[in-house]
């Protein structure tokens, strides 16, 4: 192939995004619609309302990627969309857009898995970054650890048994109403945890020590810590006597103890991971030694300081997707097409009439 154009579509959870990136990895024009502030208001991400809001932008956020990108869908070589992971409800919008798209202009069409996708976005933004790496993807739905060999090939090392790292950090900034703070109205919960834990201390509360511990596996829990800082959180209320809308006054404290615990579990796994990788002599070249960081509970700058200081130990480069790279996108998704159409992937679907054998 000579130079190619994707489109990406992405409709996974609660973002609607679409871009433009081309077999070059420039990303030619993207848009993105958030409903965000819709499931902060609902205290949580309804399905079924993320479906209509995916219903209601698709189309207009589609376009307008087009648009930035300046160009039609016939400049497009194929389309790219998210067909798994995520919330059934939210994944059908886009697929069944994508596919519309597909069969009216004659494209093809390139499912995508989101996991992999953002596992592969460290590629487009280090054009030297070889296989195999490895890489930890930590979002609100999933914490996920693998190896990958290829672009198709990735093994799982580890992932959660329980609540992901962002859904954890998320209800406990629910459950301290951080969101009642001005500071941190429109803040996720897990980025207004990370601001509120730089003036607290993070030796301030005995938050449950060394999850798994006795696991010999790469695998995640997070409810036992998230649970043990709701009941911290309760204890505390009671103490200094918070009215209902109230946010405790050592707030800082609790989210830097917080933070910290769930860094030190996501480190401790990490750890063993790359233990695993050296005894099996998985990364024999040493520029290969390499972990990449995805997701977006990626951006936060705590979690991904800690780990740098244990693949420091290990010899190993951290990497991370700048952070709008790093949550849910449109170009991850048009970056995974390029990946796939360029080896001529048996996923992609060329005849429209094949179109229903995806789903
Ligand atoms: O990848 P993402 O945008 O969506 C999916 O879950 O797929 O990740 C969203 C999660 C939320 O749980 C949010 O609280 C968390 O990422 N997050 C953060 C930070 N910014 C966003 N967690 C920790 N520190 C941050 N700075
Ligand atoms: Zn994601």
């Amino acid at each position: 192939h000579s130079k190619f154009k994707i489109l990406g579509i992405e409709t996974s959870c609660d973002d609607t995004a679409a871009a433009v990136v081309d077999s070059d990895g420039t990303i030619h024009g993207e848009a993105h619609y958030s409903q965000q502030e819709t499931h902060l208001d609902l205290g949580g991400i309804n399905p079924t309302v993320a479906k209509e809001l995916h219903k209601k932008h698709i189309k207009s956020v589609v376009d307008k990627a087009l648009a930035n990108a300046n160009c039609t869908v016939d400049d497009l070589h194929a389309i790219a969309v998210t067909m798994k992971p995520g919330l059934a409800l939210s994944l059908w919008v886009g697929m069944t857009y994508g596919k519309h798209l597909s069969a009216l202009y004659n494209k093809p069409f390139i499912p995508i898995h989101h996991m992999e996708a953002h596992a592969l976005t460290s590629r487009l933004v280090y054009k030297d970054l070889e296989f195999p790496f490895l890489v930890l993807l930590v979002s609100g739905g999933h914490c996920l650890l693998s190896y990958a060999k290829s672009s198709t090939e990735f093994y799982t090392l580890g992932s959660q048994l329980d609540d992901a790292p962002g859904e954890a950090l998320d209800k406990v900034a629910r459950n301290l109403k951080l969101r009642n703070l001005e500071t941190f109205r429109n803040m996720s919960g897990g980025k207004a945890i990370e601001q509120a834990a730089l003036t607290g201390n993070p030796y301030g509360f005995e938050i449950h020590s060394l999850v798994l511990s006795n696991k010999r596996n790469c695998d995640f829990s997070f409810s036992g810590i998230k649970n043990a800082a709701f009941r911290k959180i309760k204890a505390t209320e009671e103490q200094f006597k918070v009215k209902a809308s109230g946010v405790v006054p050592n707030y800082a404290d609790i989210c830097a103890s917080f933070q910290y615990i769930l860094t030190q579990h996501i480190c401790h796994r990490v750890q063993r991971a790359l233990e695993f990788l050296e005894m099996e002599n998985l990364i024999p070249d040493p520029a290969c030694r390499k972990l990449v960081i995805s997701g977006g509970v990626a951006s936060n700058t705590f979690l991904y300081e800690s780990l740098s200081k244990v693949c420091d130990h290990y010899n190993y480069t951290t990497l991370r997707p700048s952070p709008a790279l790093c949550t849910d996108n449109g170009v991850m998704i048009a970056w995974n097409g390029v990946e796939l159409y360029r080896t001529n992937s048996s996923r992609i679907v060329h005849d429209p009439a094949q179109l229903h054998t995806v789903d």
